[in-house]
Formats: C-alpha cells, sequence, structure tokens
C-alpha cells in the first residue's frame, strides 16, 4: 500500500513518470528471463524424469538386483536405491526403501546369509561370492565407493546365474563324456593344428607312440613319423588339407626308437584348423598274414620234404661212407687230403639240411612230458659252450628257481634254443654278452628270453625272419627260425623278436605252464 502511495506522488511529475515506466520495462524483462529459466529448468526436469523411469524399465527388465547403500548419521546402513528383476523373486519389501535399513528391506533368511558381507563392504572391502538361495545360484557383489579416501556408499549387485551354471555343467559333463570316449578307444586318435603339430591325443595314442601326452602335445609330425616316410608324408599334407581325407599305411618311430606298422585314416577341418586321424596299430594283423604266408609255404615245404627227404638221404649216407672209405685208400695225391675236406664238409651241409627237412614234415607223434626248461637251457648251452668261448662270447644264464614245468619235447626245445643261442652268437663276431633268462611271466606262461649286443637287424629284415631259406650268412641255411617257429607253434607257444640295428637282438619263447 505505501508503494502504490509513493508511485502516485510520483507520477504527478512527468520526469518521474517516465523513469517509473523504464523500471517497469526492465521488471517485465527480469521476468520474461525468469520465465524462460524456469521453462528451461521444467524441460530439465521432465528430461530427469524420462530418464530415470527409462533405469527403473530397464532395471526391471534386467534379470538381477542392484542396489546402493550407505551408513547414515547414527552409522547404520540404509538404502538409498533399490531396483531390477531379482526384486519380485526375493523376500525383499520394496516399497519406501529409501532410508530404511538393510535389515528392514532384506528380510528372512536372505539377511543372514548377506550380512557378514555387506558389514565388511562397508568397512571397504569389495566382495564377490555365490550363494544358493531357494535353489538359485546367485552371484553377489558389495562394490565400495570411495571419495578422497572416504567412503561414501557401497554399490552392489544380485544376479541369478543359475542358468550359466546349469549349461557350463552341461558343457563340462559332454567334454567330460566325450574325453572319456576319446580316451577309452581302442585305435589311436589325434587331432593336428594346421601347422602339422599334435594338439591332442588319447591314451591308445600316447601308447602307440610309447610318449606321454604331455611330451606329444606341440611334437611335429614329422617327430614321430619313420625317417625313410616322413619327406613323402610331410608333402602330402597340402592335398590333405584340399581334399579332406588322407588314408594309407606308414611306419611310426616309437619313443624308445622301435618302428611301429600302423595304418591310419585322416580327416581335415573337422573344427576350424583341427584335423583328426585315427591310427591302428597293424602289427598283429601283419604278423597273421605273415604268419599264414609262411604257414604256407611251409606246407608246400613238407610235402616235398615228406616225399625227398627219405630219397635223399639214404644215397648220401652210402655215398658219405664210400667217400670215407676212398680217401683212406687214396695217399698219392697232394690236393687230395683238400679235396676230400671240401667234398665231405659239403655232405655235412646237405645231410643238416635234409635233416631240418625231414623235421619239419614230421608228423606230430613226438613225445611230450612235463619238464623244467631250466634242464634243457642247461644242455644246451653246455652243447654251445665251447663255440661261444672260441667266438669270444660270454653266456650268462639267469634262471628263476621255482620255474613251471611245461609240456614239451625236450629234443626239439634244444634244437630251438641251439638255434636261437647260435644266431646270438654269429651276430657277435667281435665277441659280446649273451644272456639267456628264463622266468615265469603271467599266471599262464614262462618266457626264456635270449638276448646279445650284436649287429641287430633292420626292420625289412625283422619282417623277412622265419621265411624258409632267408639268410644273411654265407654258409646258413635260413632254415633254423622256420623250423624253431614251427617247434614253438607246436608246443601252443610264440615269439616275439625286437632288433635294433648295430644294439642288438632279443627273442622272448613264450610257452604255455598247466596245459595237459
Ligand atoms: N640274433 C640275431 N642277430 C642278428 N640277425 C639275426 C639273428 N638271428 C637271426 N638273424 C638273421 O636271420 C637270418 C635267418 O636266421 P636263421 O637262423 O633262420 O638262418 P641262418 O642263421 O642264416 O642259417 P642257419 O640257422 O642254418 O645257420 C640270419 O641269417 C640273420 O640275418
Ligand atoms: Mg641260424
Amino acid at each position: 500500500m505505501k508503494e502504490i502511495k509513493e508511485y502516485s506522488q510520483l507520477i504527478k511529475n512527468s520526469d518521474d513518470w517516465q523513469r517509473l515506466q523504464l523500471e517497469l520495462k526492465a521488471l517485465k524483462e527480469e521476468n520474461q528471463a525468469l520465465k524462460l529459466k524456469l521453462r528451461d529448468q521444467q524441460r530439465q526436469l521432465t528430461t530427469m524424469k524420462k530418464s530415470e523411469k527409462l533405469l527403473n524399465k530397464t532395471l526391471s527388465h534386467t534379470y538381477a538386483l542392484i542396489f546402493r547403500f550407505k551408513l547414515n548419521d547414527y552409522n547404520e546402513p540404509v538404502f538409498t536405491f533399490i531396483g531390477g528383476d531379482l526384486l519380485e523373486h526375493l523376500p525383499i519389501s520394496t516399497e519406501f526403501y529409501t532410508n530404511k535399513k538393510l535389515d528392514e528391506v532384506f528380510r528372512e533368511k536372505l539377511v543372514s546369509k548377506l550380512k557378514s558381507y555387506y558389514l565388511k563392504a562397508l568397512k571397504g572391502k569389495a566382495e564377490q561370492f555365490e550363494m544358493v538361495f531357494n535353489g538359485s545360484v546367485l552371484l553377489t557383489s558389495f562394490l565400495p565407493v570411495f571419495e578422497n579416501d572416504n567412503l561414501i556408499e557401497v554399490v552392489g549387485s544380485i544376479l541369478d546365474v543359475t542358468k550359466i551354471k546349469e549349461i557350463k555343467e552341461y558343457v563340462r559333463s559332454s567334454e567330460e563324456k566325450f574325453r572319456k570316449i576319446f580316451d577309452a578307444a581302442e585305435d589311436a586318435i589325434v587331432l593336428l593344428n594346421g601347422n602339422q603339430r599334435y594338439i591332442d591325443a588319447n591314451e591308445a595314442a600316447c601308447r602307440l607312440f610309447g610318449i606321454s601326452k604331455e611330451k606329444l602335445l606341440n611334437m611335429h609330425l614329422g617327430d614321430l613319423t619313420a625317417e625313410a616316410r616322413k619327406k613323402s608324408f610331410i608333402e602330402e599334407w597340402p592335398s590333405f588339407i584340399k581334399e579332406g581325407t588322407f588314408k594309407g599305411e606308414t611306419e611310426v618311430v616309437r619313443s624308445d626308437g622301435l618302428i611301429q606298422q600302423v595304418e591310419y585314416n585322416a580327416k581335415a577341418h573337422i573344427l576350424p584348423d583341427v584335423h583328426l586321424a585315427i591310427i591302428r596299430d597293424i602289427k598283429e594283423r601283419k604278423e597273421i598274414e605273415d604268419r599264414l604266408r609262411n604257414t604256407e609255404t611251409l606246407k608246400a615245404i613238407g610235402e616235398l620234404a615228406a616225399g625227398i627227404g627219405h630219397e635223399i638221404r639214404n644215397p648220401l649216407t652210402s655215398l658219405k661212407g664210400f667217400i670215407q672209405l676212398l680217401h683212406s685208400e687214396i695217399h698219392n695225391s697232394s690236393n687230395s687230403d683238400q679235396y676230400f675236406e671240401i667234398i665231405l664238409s659239403e655232405l655235412q651241409r646237405l645231410e643238416e639240411i635234409i635233416n631240418e627237412f625231414v623235421l619239419l614234415s614230421k608228423p606230430k607223434t613226438t613225445l611230450f612230458e612235463m619238464k623244467n626248461v631250466r634242464t634243457v637251457l642247461n644242455e644246451t648251452m653246455a652243447l654251445l659252450e665251447s663255440q661261444a668261448t672260441l667266438k669270444n662270447v660270454e653266456i650268462a644264464a639267469k634262471f628263476q628257481n621255482d620255474l613251471p614245468l611245461v609240456r614239451c619235447e625236450s629234443n626239439q626245445l634244444k634244437q630251438v634254443f641251439i638255434n636261437f643261442i647260435k644266431n646270438g652268437i654269429e651276430a657277435m663276431p667281435n665277441g659280446g654278452k649273451l644272456s639267456v633268462h628264463a622266468q615265469q611271466t603271467s599266471s599262464e606262461e614262462i618266457c626264456i628270453q635270449i638276448q646279445d649286443n650284436g649287429i641287430g637287424m633292420d626292420t625289412d629284415s625283422l619282417n623277412q625272419l622265419g621265411k624258409p631259406f632267408y639268410t644273411t650268412k654265407e654258409k646258413g641255411t635260413g632254415l633254423g627260425l622256420m623250423v624253431s617257429f614251427k617247434i614253438i607253434r607246436d608246443h601252443l607257444g610264440h615269439v616275439k623278436v625286437r632288433s635294433k640295428q648295430g644294439k642288438g637282438t632279443t627273442f622272448e619263447v613264450y610257452l604255455p605252464i598247466n596245459c595237459e
């Protein structure tokens, strides 16, 4: 009222009137600016509300719970925010959560599960842990927030990871299942990458290569391929990658140096940069094939031998007798002694061959009896002792004390051991050591091992062993092993051979026990 009075006095004067007009104008403009500012603020408020609405909407569709809390003036943890879809699934009271204490909002068992962690978080320790609540696995985190080294609040989150856990468990168990199948496979299975390096292998592969998985992984394809096959094998790689398959037979080198014959079937790109190969040891199959072939040959020789053996032996014996007689009567030629020696030694050789032929063709009416091979071996070694000494070979025998008896024809077994020991001695032209061991190797068999450290054999020679007339010796018949293998087969046993060129050879004769 007072102001209006003053104004009415003022308008009496025109100058004052004008000033008043100006002030009013300024006031109007100020009012306008204020209005604009207000509108601006209102717009900002609407945008903020919109974003808050959007945030809440987003959170309500997030299968998680997000919350913030801090200490109030009374040092009690109180909520400042809570949101997220998990709200509906957990015992949490959401009404008027702001400034409410944690224990009032988190209800029931949830409080007891969380309390120790949020108390630690309020002391500044970040926490992340999994808890199982009503059958769900909840990944929970508490993250303290600091400002100038002072804790101002804690941001927490709870995420339902039940499904993720289930998927992880499914992946883990199916991986375990496939790993078990992979490892239980009889055939060797290996995986290689594009650089031809082994990236996985099953147990059969490790057995085949005689190497641990750790050592095998990252080895190069060429590292375990036999030298003779390496080059062509590596050269074939690009066409394998292009064509997708590759199969055939090859030789691999085990870590102990032994060459193993294998067949392989490879498939490229079973996964990106992963190629698979299934490898099968075909030593046994090859042995059976060889044995079959040998049996056929043996059969033919046997039939022949049966027919001609006796026919040749008889005239041979009389020839020998008459030549000996002639020798004692002729003394006038200076060369006759040497000629007779040659004739007799050649006749001796002929006789040996015929004897072995006859042995081969003999029907199985031989006398089998229960015997200790120790006795047979001792008798054999006594026979060969002088030959060994002459060749500077030391024979070292080691027999198990209580060797079980075997059912055998001792003369035939003796013939086998003579052949093996003789071969051993002959393999060491500069002398050496020949060990003869006999021991029980299982409840079913005993093993007689004859080992030399002589010249050894390569794979090709090993494959020829036992074939009729295969010999590398000037005066050999090449029948010794063939006869020996047959005798062992007649005894229901089997022979294993290991050899390394320049290192030596081991023959292992396995004979069954408790076999009437
Ligand atoms: N211990 C060994 N070390 C190296 N090579 C061996 C050994 N045993 C056998 N061989 C090889 O096997 C071949 C065949 O042996 P086998 O006993 O059948 O006949 P041989 O010894 O040549 O002749 P024979 O037995 O009539 O004297 C031998 O010539 C030799 O090359
Ligand atoms: Mg021989």
